[in-house]
């Protein structure tokens, strides 16, 4: 494995962004990001549940590791030389973050700059990928074809078959010539033929777009399914990019120099050149089979639906390839992690730079089990405009068809990633009669079909801070900091402090309280006792505030 010595091979761009799946995986093994399993694993029945306990057990994200299985057995006791990797694209923003060569705060930009400047792909001929070709009867021999591909079981004890989840699903438009990549699942049906889901609800996938011209025509559709390849053409699979654009453009501008393409051996379509495997095939035009029960993102299991079926025309790849594997079912999980990344300066971008909403500070989407998609929050600047707080909801609830079927303001001083205190925000910023709007016209989107509804409906809430409060009750930030090194030197347990850690103004208070509070910290609150002695009144029911007798003009509710 990891054979990087070829002068062939792609490598690392000098920024040392890398332009092949193995040189990223040795990267990420460098950095103590990979953890390499080199005893049996039984990828029908083990692999993924192993990796799985990562998201469920309670690891902090940044715990979370790239799997490289270098035995992997299967069930009925075959051995396979490929390796397996799982997580290794996304099991957190960091392993990210190394696909994509830059730091994850960098990640945003460099997704809106490239779609802005995209740099066309050079073609190659004997390509990596196609140092092993099987066509022919080869690929219908028992245990041949994708029988020797070691694809994992993502649900063992629900899936219906292995399936190809790292995918990067090419298809190219029959009108305009403009190639489509996304990341669809694909379910084995025999050696020779795949299953392939690509959804058709509104915001879907963009091969299904063209399976829709083939249909037209009466032709089959050309598909190349590629199982691994440089992470930032990988990355673009999952993005949602506008269906004329041509996403190995758009690799080729996070990577900074074009990506080396190849034509596929049996079918018109370019794939990159460097990739691990690629598995070539027609989709039928007409007839759908079966496919599923598959574990699905939003958390449930995919019931048997008509999916389209793909007749596989030849697997390509390396010498010595490693199958990826994308663990993606209930969030969080390496899928949620690849799209969070990537929708969010997408949302972020479309608010403040299209609709132009003014006070737009951050777009976060709800990861844990509710899948990125329906919870969105957006953060805005103290004293955002009511009306620019409700067109960013708006926004928000409508860029896309399957996202936003609840939206949630808040304000600047709330952590929009901590669901605690979007709930503190709800319950003393918002009015809900006033700040809850609920409407009718939403479409399905992406979730189980089991008692859907068709005409699903949009909840927006503006939980921002319309008014002056008084400050968050904590001891303020230098008394806190204090405290902290004092905590240090005692040599308690370490600390992760949570937003709110310090109390802060948020503009309801007078500058006399913050002369009794220097006081009390200087031992001198018998002064201020003096003064509120000289200020007592009678005639009052106790719990009037006190600047509404004495100061009628700064009246607050009683
Ligand atoms: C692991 C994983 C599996 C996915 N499976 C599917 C799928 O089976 N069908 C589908 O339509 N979208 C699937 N998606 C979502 C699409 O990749 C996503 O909507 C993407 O924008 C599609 O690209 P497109 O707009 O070019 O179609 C999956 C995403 C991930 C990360």
């Amino acid at each position: 494995m990891l054979d990087q010595s070829d002068p062939r091979r792609a490598k690392t761009t000098p920024a040392g962004l890398p332009l092949d799946f193995q040189t990223h995986l040795a990267a990420l093994e460098k950095l103590g990001l990979l953890v390499r399993v080199d005893r049996p694993i039984n990828k029908d029945t083990e692999l993924h549940p192993l990796v799985r306990w990562q998201f469920q057990g309670g690891l902090p994200e940044e715990e979370r590791r790239a799997f490289l299985f270098t035995n992997v057995v299967d069930s009925s006791g075959r051995r396979y030389d490929m390796p397996v990797a799982a997580g290794a694209l996304a099991a957190s923003p960091q392993i990210y973050a190394i696909g994509m060569g830059r730091p994850v705060e960098d990640i945003g930009s460099a997704w809106m700059a490239a779609i802005a400047n995209p740099i066309a792909p050079v073609k190659i001929t004997s390509p990596p990928c196609q140092e092993v070709v099987i066509k022919g009867d080869e690929l219908r021999k028992p245990n041949g074809g994708l029988k020797t591909l070691p694809v994992p079981i993502s649900t063992p004890g629900f899936d219906a078959a292995p399936y190809l989840t790292a995918t990067l699903c090419i298809t190219k438009d029959p009108e305009t010539g403009i190639q489509n990549m996304g990341t669809y699942r694909g379910m084995l049906k025999a050696t020779d033929r795949l299953g392939v889901r690509m959804a058709s609800r509104i915001g879907g996938a963009g091969g299904y777009l063209h399976w829709k011209k083939y249909r037209a025509r009466k032709e089959p559709m050309p598909c190349a399914i590629v199982v691994g390849c440089a992470p930032v053409i990988m990355f673009t699979g999952p993005q949602k990019l506008a269906i004329d654009m041509d996403e190995m453009a758009v690799a080729g501008a996070l990577a900074g120099s074009p990506i080396r393409t190849a034509k596929c051996v049996t079918i018109d379509l370019d794939v990159p050149a460097d990739a691990e495997i690629v598995i070539e095939g027609l989709i039928d035009p007409e007839l759908l089979e079966p496919e599923g029960p598959f574990g699905e993102s939003h958390g449930y299991v995919a019931l048997e639906d008509f999916n389209m079926s793909m007749q596989v025309t030849a697997i390509t790849h390396k010498r010595a390839p490693v199958l990826v594997s994308i663990v993606s079912q209930v969030t969080p999980s390496e899928s949620s992690v690849i799209k969070k990344v990537a929708y969010e300066p997408m949302f972020l971008s479309h608010l403040r730079d299209q609709l132009g909403v003014k006070g737009i500070r951050a777009v976060s989407l709800h990861e844990p089990l509710s899948n990125i998609r329906p919870v969105i929050f957006l953060q805005f600047a103290h004293g955002a405009a009511r009306s620019e707080v409700m067109r960013g909801l708006d926004g928000a609830a409508h860029l896309r068809a399957d996202c936003g079927k609840v939206v949630i303001a808040v304000s600047e001083d709330i952590d929009p990633t901590n669901t605690d205190a979007v709930m503190w925000s709800i319950a003393y910023r918002s009015n809900p009669i006033e700040d809850v709007h609920i409407f009718a016209g939403r479409s399905g989107g992406h979730g189980p079909k089991s008692g859907r509804h068709d005409n699903d409906s949009t909840m927006l809430i503006d939980a921002t801070l319309k008014q002056a409060f008084p400050p968050l009750a904590l001891p303020a930030r230098e008394y806190m900091e204090r405290a902290r090194e004092i905590w240090q030197e005692l040599d308690l347990p370490a600390l992760s402090p949570q937003p709110p850690w310090h109390g802060y103004q948020l503009g309801d208070w007078d500058k006399a309280w913050d002369e009794f509070a220097r006081r009390a910290v200087a031992g001198e609150w018998e002064k201020s006792g003096k003064e509120t002695f000289a200020r007592r009144r009678g005639g009052l029911t106790p719990e009037t505030p006190a600047r509404n007798v004495e100061n009628p003009a700064k009246k607050s509710d009683e």
